[in-house]
């Protein structure tokens, strides 16, 4: 195992840059399914455990780059508050001052980041920008983790990085799955948009 989990890194007193997709379905201005949301809650509340101050990154649909009100990602607090039991706060904007007022045990969610242009392309400035906000890099966006941007590839490279929780369970099933499995093996796939899944596909088949 060639990655680092929470386990490795010293997280007292540090701000914890913590992707996570919490891209849920919304229906009438409310989350119809938490699912992935219960999902990230072992890693902010590990990181919390460890002195630590979560700020999670996240994106909410396609905006493209540009400011759009209706895919504010503030839509989610909510459901993400009553999940996790805590107030969370959110920062439409100026994310350093947000982040500098943090007190500990507090945990602060960014606006969907896909609202800057410079996320999707994985602008090396704009994952500059972002590392400059945190000391430690946390992924827990596996089911966006094939999408090399800013904020799911770029930042790796910039800060201390480690798996999340639920990153580290998917990573471990792969690694049982496709590492050496009893056979006969069987892959049961599944997923919305097949257009993004036929590289995994492809890479299953020669398995
Ligand atoms: C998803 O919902 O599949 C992930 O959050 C990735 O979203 P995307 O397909 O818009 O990159």
């Amino acid at each position: 195992m060639s990655w680092k989990t929470l386990d490795d890194m010293d997280l007292s007193g540090k701000v914890v840059l913590t992707r996570v997709d919490i891209n849920v379905p919304v229906q009438d201005g409310r989350v119809t399914d938490d699912t992935r949301i219960t999902r990230i809650l072992p890693t902010i509340r590990d990181i919390l455990a460890k002195g630590g101050k979560p700020v999670l990154i996240a994106h909410f649909d396609r905006p493209k780059g540009k400011i759009v009100p209706e895919m504010s990602l503030k839509v989610t607090l909510p459901a993400l508050e009553a999940a996790l039991g805590q107030p969370i706060s959110f920062a439409a904007e100026d994310f350093g001052t947000a982040i500098a007022a943090m007190e500990p045990g507090e945990v602060l969610l960014l606006e969907n980041i896909r609202f800057f242009p410079g996320e999707e392309k994985n602008d090396p400035g704009f994952a500059a920008e972002l590392a400059a906000l945190g000391d430690i890099y946390c992924n827990d966006a596996f089911s966006a983790a094939h999408r090399a941007h800013a904020s799911t590839e770029g930042l790796a490279h910039l800060l201390p990085a480690c798996a999340g929780r639920l990153m580290e369970a998917e990573l471990r099933a792969l690694e049982a799955a496709l590492g050496a499995p009893e056979r006969p093996v069987v892959a049961v796939v599944g997923g919305a948009k097949v257009s993004t899944k036929l590289a995994v596909l492809e890479n299953l088949v020669g398995k």
